[in-house]
């Protein structure tokens, strides 16, 4: 059975500064999505990780469909007017233009798609990561599917040997798209070469080569601040991972996480922060961060979700965390100071440039 998994996430306000979603919110996109999609959407799931909500669905009208992306729209209209009536903070945040128009990509949600066949068992992985952007899920990514000291299926497995296909985005072109496809493993060192710049490439999708018809990856790839041209939050992405069979496996595709590798977010959206693997639904109260990346896993047959397990919940993830957060604190404790803050360039609030701009016309020639 052919099927589109669409994913749209979106922060539309939350309790206590940037840090959850109210329960009421939650409930509001979950009636919303469950009454307005009948006919059409084939099921769905509602999950939350910091301060952003996601609607996971499945249905047969392909991708960037006008109907299922106005369905996920109009929920967060509903949960924004929810958020008002609470007097929550950043109500909207997400919603970057006034009036619905074809579908949500460059309005603000996030969106993550994918038109598969479904294979007898469908398992996949939805991730989601609050407090960072979508270069995020890069390394993690890149260990995953082209690495064999993270993937011993490259090794194992004689289909996954042949290798993936990455799709990378250059996320800084504020105009149309612009793609580069590269192949693991003779491109490795392009790949590498491109994703070390987390900021400006982002991988976007992933095909394995022994099957070039099967998509196995889609991550986000929105930049709040090209659709804005100001500061409205770092864009928290989401991804969806194939898994097992011709794909990795989904430890394949969970350990790298272990790493935590620092990436672009935390408070303001301007500092390095290393990325921690939380448990579904976790907040961010430590210093508006650190960056978290959640991982839920299921199954999708004839379009109906299975039950979902917490894949980060679980001992090994318990002492991970440990150690991230001492990761965290100890890069903090440099506050301001060299790469603790991101470069000026990326930096989401632009309060010093001004500071700085009036320093300069201080400065004298000795
Ligand atoms: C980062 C984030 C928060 C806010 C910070 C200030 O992505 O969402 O760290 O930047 O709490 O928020 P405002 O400017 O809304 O007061
Ligand atoms: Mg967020
Ligand atoms: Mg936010």
């Amino acid at each position: 059975m052919k099927i589109t998994l669409s994913a749209i996430k979106a922060d539309v306000g939350s309790l206590a500064g940037h840090e959850r979603p109210s329960s009421a919110m939650l409930q509001t996109v979950k009636e919303y999505v469950g009454k307005n999609g009948k006919g059409f959407i084939i099921d769905f799931n509602i999950f939350h990780t910091g301060d952003d909500i996601s609607i996971l669905m499945s249905h047969q009208r392909g991708k960037l469909d006008s109907k299922v992306h106005k369905l996920a729209w109009d929920a967060f209209l509903e949960a924004t007017k929810v958020a008002k009536s609470q007097g929550l903070y950043g109500a909207g945040q997400d919603l970057l233009k006034d009036a619905f128009s074809g579908n949500v990509k460059g309005m603000g949600p996030a969106v993550a798609e994918l038109e598969i066949e479904e294979r007898e068992a469908e398992p996949f992985v939805f991730f989601m990561a609050d407090k960072t952007d979508p270069g995020a899920f890069s390394l993690p990514l890149y260990l995953a599917f082209a690495d064999p000291m993270y993937n011993p299926g490259l090794l194992l497995s004689s289909e996954m040997a042949k290798g993936f296909t990455f799709t990378i985005m250059d996320v800084m072109h504020t105009g149309a798209d612009k793609i580069i496809t590269l192949n693991a493993p003779e491109d490795l060192y392009d790949i590498a070469c491109l994703l070390r710049d987390l900021e400006t490439y982002v991988i976007e999708g992933i095909r394995a080569r022994a099957h070039p018809e099967m998509e196995c990856v889609a991550v986000s790839t929105t930049r709040l601040h090209n659709i804005a041209g100001t500061y409205t939050g770092k864009d928290d992405p989401i991804a969806i991972v194939r898994v097992q069979k011709q794909f990795p496996d989904s430890g394949e595709v969970l350990s790298p996480y272990v790493i935590a590798p620092f990436v672009a977010g935390d408070n303001r959206g301007s500092h390095n922060t290393p990325l921690m693997p939380v448990k579904m639904g976790e907040t961010v109260t430590y210093f508006d961060g650190p960056a978290i990346v959640s991982a839920v896993g299921l199954s999708v047959h004839e379009g109906k979700f299975s039950e979902v397990l917490d894949l980060f919940d679980h001992p090994v993830w318990e002492r991970v965390r440990e150690k991230v957060s001492d990761k965290a604190i100890e890069l903090r404790r440099q506050g301001f100071f060299g790469c603790a803050m991101l470069g000026m360039n990326e930096l989401e609030y632009t309060g010093i440039m001004e500071r700085l701009k009036e320093l300069q016309k201080k400065f004298v020639v000795r």
